[in-house]
Parts: structure tokens; C-alpha cells; sequence
């Protein structure tokens, strides 16, 4: 299934250099490892487990499983028998064993110039241990679910890794999230503490965190949970003491714990700090718990296949799905991915851009980099402040060497043009990488021959929450690149194309995306919900998991993504589903029916268009489409507001009632030529929506 031999047409391959020293180097040995991967996986994933700590080795097949929901329930088994703990072999092992415990870990970046922190690999163990004895002593015990709600600080991955140290499971909610869809997250996962901190800066933006995590607990205490521990990280604002029964503004900035001899704090002086309101009865100061505990915290030893962590992530009933990853196999995949995706070097300094909230930050910030010992910066701003140039001054200010980011974000800087790149040397960068929807090969070019130089692979990595680690992906030294593909399978992973009937397709075809056989890395279930997770992976097409995406492979073997295939829409990277954003405006008494469908967008890939239909009696005003995009924005978060909302008097409905939306994607784009529509109950509604598109959209 791999081709024989390299593509003969316009390819871009990895320089003599980076061959040098890579650690698969040609495309051959690519193919070699692939092959044993897939031929021998005990052998092949055996020698990797090798380099990390097992309390006790596992017993029997590297992996057990079945993908078929004919013969019996889906389930992956990963080493089984074996223990470890992952925060152990992120830490203590790279601190103890591979002496690398004064190697920079992360420099931090704020989102002001100038702000920043570093941590070693010494100092985030010292403090990690620390929070893990603060959790202990909160009562936190193994299997218990934390719920993490904070900015891009070092203290969320020292949160995280201190629930993985005693055994809890992480439940981390994107700080851009509402109140209401962290509280939904809570009450799915039935969290027992929540930490969070009490603000942040986005651009000149300041985002009350803390208030929203005091309505999402007053939330979850309206529905019946009741949280009465809330762990609050003062990251602008002042001592504890100080807040406590302040109503004015405070003055003095908070004295961070990590480097505290270093820094007096972390954000301009002349911001103004928010008020945090505190609950004695319920908050606790992350700084003051902090104070008395030890830093020493013996890891909680954890069976390969107990839980680690639950991500939420978009599902097209509307209802979040709780995607649960384990120990073992998700240490391994990430660790591997990162270290040979990125062709992970002693000396690189790699940068990541995504947020720890999402799966692209806990694999590839935290997980994976930890885990080969490597130095990461972790960037709490916006590439776009306080200049369209701060990625690339970050870029030589901490030499980065590979530097991973997303289509949408090179689009953004795409807009102005080259000049504020050209400023930066960025000759340290080596490989570039980009992630979260197909990148158009204009932005392709534009990322390789503007930032890049024209001397740095581009690996454009495929990959979902539910796989934890990159699936279809190019390895920089080893596979020739065409722009735009996602190129091969990554070790371990067998992927296949289906039509309609579930047939496998050969050879150049396009059709569903599945893979035949799981890798370590794959998720386990849906938290709560196994019977969800069946019927959304495995039940379309029996003995495979099915990723919702379509995908082409040419004449050359190459795997094209070429989008979602069910009720999904891609924005900016971050997969929504219509029906959430639907529930979210029909929950508005002027509402009576929505329809949300995606219309392309030059920057965020896709932009939500809604089409409204209205209760009797109410019109269609500018006060109501601004209430409209708050209380989408109020339910599910920024990230998911409305660009466009058109009223709809009618939908265009099949005879039995069912919208259809592909009219409706036309309307939106205003393409008139609409194919078969003689299935359409009245198809008078069409001409009418076509006469009242939004004249923005137009
Ligand atoms: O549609 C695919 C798209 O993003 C989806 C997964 O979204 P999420 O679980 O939020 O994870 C995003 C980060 C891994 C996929 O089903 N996607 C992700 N990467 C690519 C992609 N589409 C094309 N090319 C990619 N490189």
C-alpha cells in the first residue's frame, strides 16, 4: 500500500542536512519501520517502551482489541499488566535518570513583550510534586476528575501534571469556553475540584476567568453538583489577603512562585488587575496552598489501561463527547509521534502555538515534548499582538528550531504580507509544521517559501482528538512532500478508503477515511457513554474506526483530507457541530427553528452562517441578530459566534420535514446553481432566502 517508489512530479524534500542526523532518514527506512510497525508491533513498540520506566513490565500481546462491533464490544488494550506513571516518566525520569534536570523545560511568554519565565525540568517536578501534595490534601484521590479551566500558564501544566502524578484524571476546558459549556463539562465528568485562575490577557482583552468560573459552579450547584473547592491562580491580580474584601483596583501585582527571585510579575504594570470575588467558603488560594506543601510526592503507580485524561470535544447530536485516553498507550504514541514528526534533536527548541485546552496542547505541549526531555515555549498571547510580527520576533528571541501551528493562523499573517516576517532572521527554524483542517497550498507556499525560506519541511499532521497523536503525517527527512497532503500513515496505523456501501477502495480513490486496526494512541471510549462511542466510530462501517472525514488518495499513494463529511463545521481548526450551535439559538424565545451551515472563510477556513426562522408575531431587527451572536457566544463560547444571521421565514424541507442543508450552504455562498431540488416541499423559500441573504455576506 505504500508506493514502490517516490513521486516523480513538483515534490519538496527535507535537505542533506536535516538527513545528516534525522532519525528515520530516507524514505526506504520509512518504509522498513512502517512495515515492521505493522508486522510485528509487540517487536516494534516493545523497543520503544524500552526508554521509559515501568514499575512493573507488561505480560502477554502489546496490543488486544476489537474494532468489530458484530463480534462483541469495541475495545483496545494497550500493555496490559504493566504499570508506570506518565508524570514520572516526564519528570523524574529526565531529572534522575537522564540528568537533565537544569535543561530549560519551557520559556514562558506572556502576552506582553517582555513578560516571560523559564522553568526547568528540575523546578517543574519541584513544583508539580508540590500541587500533587496540595490535590492529596484536598482529598483528590486516584480516578478522581479534576476539572482545569485556565490561561496558557505554567501552572495549567503543572495542574495537569500533578493530577497525573497521584492518578486523578484532567478534564481541561479551553479558557475560551462559557461559563455554561464548562459547567455541561463538569456535570458530564461529575469533577470534584475545579482549578482556575482569576484572569488574563487576550490582546489588549481582559478575560475575567474568574467570573466565569463562578457562574459555571453556580451552574452545576442549580443542577445538583455540588463543588466546594475551587483552586484559584492569581495570575494578575494580588495576595490572596489583599483580594479578600477589596473593592478597589489593586496596585501591587502578584510575586509569581515560580522564579519569584526573578520576576516581581507578570503583567504590565499600567493594565488594570480584575476583581476577583472570593468565596472563603469555596476558594482557596493557589499561591497560599502552595506555601506549606513539600516537593517531594511519590508518583500513584497506574495500570496501563487506567484513565488518564478526558478531553471534550464537538459531537454532532450537539452534546459534547467526553474522549477518555489512557496511560500507557497515549504515552507511548505521543512520545514517538512527537520525537520523530518533529525529528526531535537535543538542542531544538521547539514552539507549539495551539492552547493547552485543546488535544494539539496536551499532546504536542505537554505530553510528547515532556516526555523526549525537550525545550518547548509556551505562548500565552496572540500572534497578531502588539504586531502582525510577534511570532517571528518570539521565533529569534528563543532561536526555535521547529515550529508548529495551525492553517488559520497562517492565513491571519498571510493578510500582511511579507515585510513583518522579513524583519525576523528566523534562521534557527529547521521544520514547520501545521495542524487542524487541510492548509490550502497557497498558505502552503506562503508558510514555506516566506517563513521557512524555502529550507523547512513542512509536516501537515492529520489527526483528532480521538487518535491522541498524529495518524497521517510526513516524516521531515524521510518523505517527499506535495502541498497539501497529509501524506502517509504514521507507524502502527492502517488506514483505508470506503464508499458508500463500505467497500475498500485501491489505488487512487476517494471516499471515507477509517482505519482497520488501532494504534496505542487511539481513545478508549466516550467517558460514561461506551455505547456512544460504538455507535459514532464503529457502527457505519463494521471493523473499522471511522474518522468522519473525507480523504483522496492519488496516483502515488498520497492521502488528501479534503474535510468533514457529517454535521461538522471546521472553524478556525476547532470542529463545532451545527446542532450545537442550533440548540444554542433556538433556546431564544424569538426562535422558533435554525439551520447552521458553514460558508468558507479566507482566514478561519469556515464561518458560521445561521438562518433563523422566528416565533409569530417577532421581527427581524439589528437589536435581535446582536442578541442572537451573544447568546451563542454566552452558551458555547467565542469560538463559535455567529458570522452571519439571515432570517429565514422558511426552510427549504424535504417533504418529510427534513432541512436541506446543502441548499442551504448554497444560499449562503450565493451560488445559485442548486442541483436537484425537486425533492423540496415549496420550493418558493428558496428564491425568497436567496433575496434575503445578509448583505454582509454577500
Ligand atoms: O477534519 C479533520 C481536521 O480536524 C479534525 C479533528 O479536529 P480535533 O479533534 O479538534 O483535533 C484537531 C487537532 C488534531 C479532523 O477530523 N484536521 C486536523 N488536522 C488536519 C485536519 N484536516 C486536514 N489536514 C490536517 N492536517
Amino acid at each position: 500500500m505504500l508506493p514502490d517508489k517516490a513521486p516523480d512530479e513538483d515534490v519538496f524534500c527535507g535537505s542533506a542536512d536535516l538527513k545528516r542526523d534525522a532519525h528515520v532518514a530516507s524514505f526506504e527506512k520509512y518504509k522498513e519501520l512502517y512495515m515492521k510497525s505493522i508486522e510485528t508491533p509487540d517487536e516494534f513498540w516493545g523497543d520503544i517502551a524500552k526508554d521509559f520506566f515501568w514499575k512493573t513490565k507488561h505480560s502477554g500481546q502489546f496490543l488486544d482489541y476489537n474494532f468489530d462491533v458484530t463480534k462483541g464490544e469495541i475495545f483496545v488494550k494497550c500493555m496490559e499488566g504493566a504499570t508506570t506513571n506518565i508524570c514520572y516518566n516526564l519528570l523524574d525520569r529526565n531529572v534522575h535518570d537522564r540528568k537533565l534536570g537544569d535543561r530549560v523545560a519551557f520559556f514562558w511568554e506572556g502576552n506582553d513583550p517582555g513578560d516571560d519565565l523559564t522553568v526547568t525540568y528540575r523546578e517543574l517536578l519541584q513544583r508539580v510534586c508540590q500541587f500533587a501534595n496540595v490535590l492529596k490534601s484536598q482529598g483528590v484521590k486516584k480516578g478522581d476528575r479534576v476539572s482545569i479551566y485556565m490561561p496558557m500558564v505554567l501552572e495549567l501544566v503543572v495542574a495537569m501534571l500533578a493530577c497525573v502524578r497521584i492518578g486523578a484524571v484532567h478534564s481541561i476546558v479551553f479558557a475560551g469556553f462559557s461559563a455554561e459549556s464548562l459547567c455541561e463539562r463538569i456535570l458530564d465528568s461529575e469533577c470534584s475540584l475545579l482549578v482556575t485562575a482569576d484572569g488574563f490577557y487576550r490582546g489588549d482583552k481582559l478575560i475575567n476567568l474568574k467570573l466565569l468560573a463562578d457562574e459555571a459552579l453556580q451552574k452545576c450547584r442549580d443542577k445538583g453538583l455540588l463543588i466546594n473547592r475551587c483552586i484559584v491562580l492569581k495570575h494578575l491580580s494580588k495576595e490572596p489577603e489583599e483580594i479578600l474584601g477589596s473593592q478597589s483596583p489593586p496596585t501591587k501585582r502578584s510575586c509569581p512562585d515560580l522564579q519569584q527571585d526573578k520576576q516581581a510579575g507578570r503583567v504590565k504594570k499600567t493594565r488594570p488587575v480584575p476583581q476577583v470575588p472570593w468565596n472563603p467558603d469555596v476558594d482557596l488560594c493557589w499561591h497560599a496552598l502552595l506555601r506549606g506543601a513539600s516537593d517531594e510526592c511519590e508518583p500513584e503507580w497506574c495500570e496501563s489501561e487506567d484513565p488518564l485524561f478526558i478531553l471534550y470535544t464537538s459531537g454532532s447530536t450537539g452534546k459534547p463527547k467526553g474522549v477518555l485516553h489512557t496511560v500507557s498507550g497515549y504515552m507511548l504514541y505521543t512520545a514517538t509521534t512527537f520525537k520523530l514528526v518533529f525529528d526531535h534533536q537535543p538542542d531544538d527548541v521547539y514552539w507549539c502555538t495551539a492552547d493547552i485546552g485543546w488535544i494539539t496542547g496536551h499532546s504536542y505541549i505537554t505530553y510528547g515534548p515532556l516526555a523526549n526531555g525537550a525545550t518547548s515555549v509556551l505562548f500565552e498571547g496572540l500572534p497578531t499582538f502588539p504586531n502582525e510580527s510577534r511570532m517571528w520576533e518570539i521565533v529569534d528571541k528563543y532561536r526555535v528550531t521547529k515550529l508548529y501551528t495551525a492553517p488559520t493562523a497562517i492565513r491571519l499573517l498571510m493578510k500582511f504580507g511579507s515585510e513583518p516576517v522579513k524583519k525576523y532572521k528566523r534562521e534557527s527554524l529547521k521544520i514547520l509544521g501545521t495542524v487542524g483542517e487541510p492548509i490550502n497550498p497557497e498558505a502552503w507556499q506562503w508558510y514555506y517559501n516566506v517563513v521557512g525560506d524555502k529550507r523547512c519541511p513542512i509536516v501537515d499532521t492529520f489527526w483528532q482528538t480521538e487518535t491522541g497523536g498524529h495518524v497521517l503525517t510526513p516524516l521531515p527527512a524521510a518523505t517527499p512532500l506535495k502541498p497539501g497532503s497529509a501524506t502517509f500513515p504514521f507507524f502502527g496505523v492502517v488506514p483505508a478508503i470506503l464508499n458508500e456501501s463500505g467497500e475498500e477502495l485501491e489505488g487512487p480513490s476517494e471516499g471515507y477515511l477509517v482505519f482497520k486496526q488501532p494504534w496505542p494512541g487511539v481513545m478508549r471510549t466516550v467517558y460514561g457513554n461506551h455505547p456512544r462511542f460504538e455507535t459514532i466510530y464503529f457502527k457505519k462501517f463494521p471493523g473499522y474506526y471511522v474518522t468522519g472525514d473525507g480523504c483522496r488518495r492519488d496516483k502515488d499513494g498520497y492521502y488528501w483530507i479534503t474535510g468533514r463529511i457529517d454535521d461538522m463545521l471546521n472553524v478556525s481548526g476547532h470542529l463545532l457541530s451545527t446542532a450545537e450551535v442550533e440548540s444554542a439559538l433556538v433556546e431564544h424565545k424569538a426562535v422558533a427553528e435554525a439551520a447552521v451551515v458553514g460558508r468558507p472563510h479566507p482566514v478561519k477556513g469556515e464561518s458560521l452562517y445561521c438562518f433563523v426562522s422566528l416565533t409569530n408575531g417577532v421581527t427581524f431587527t439589528c437589536t435581535l441578530e446582536a442578541e442572537l451572536k451573544k447568546q451563542v457566544r454566552e452558551k458555547i463560547g467565542a469560538i463559535a459566534t455567529p458570522d452571519y444571521i439571515q432570517n429565514a421565514p422558511g426552510l427549504p424541507k424535504t417533504r418529510s420535514g427534513k432541512i436541506m442543508r446543502r441548499v442551504l450552504r448554497k444560499i449562503a455562498c450565493d451560488e445559485h446553481d442548486l442541483g436537484d431540488i425537486s425533492t423540496l416541499a415549496d420550493s418558493s423559500v428558496v428564491q425568497q432566502l436567496f433575496q434575503n441573504r445578509c448583505s454582509t455576506a454577500v
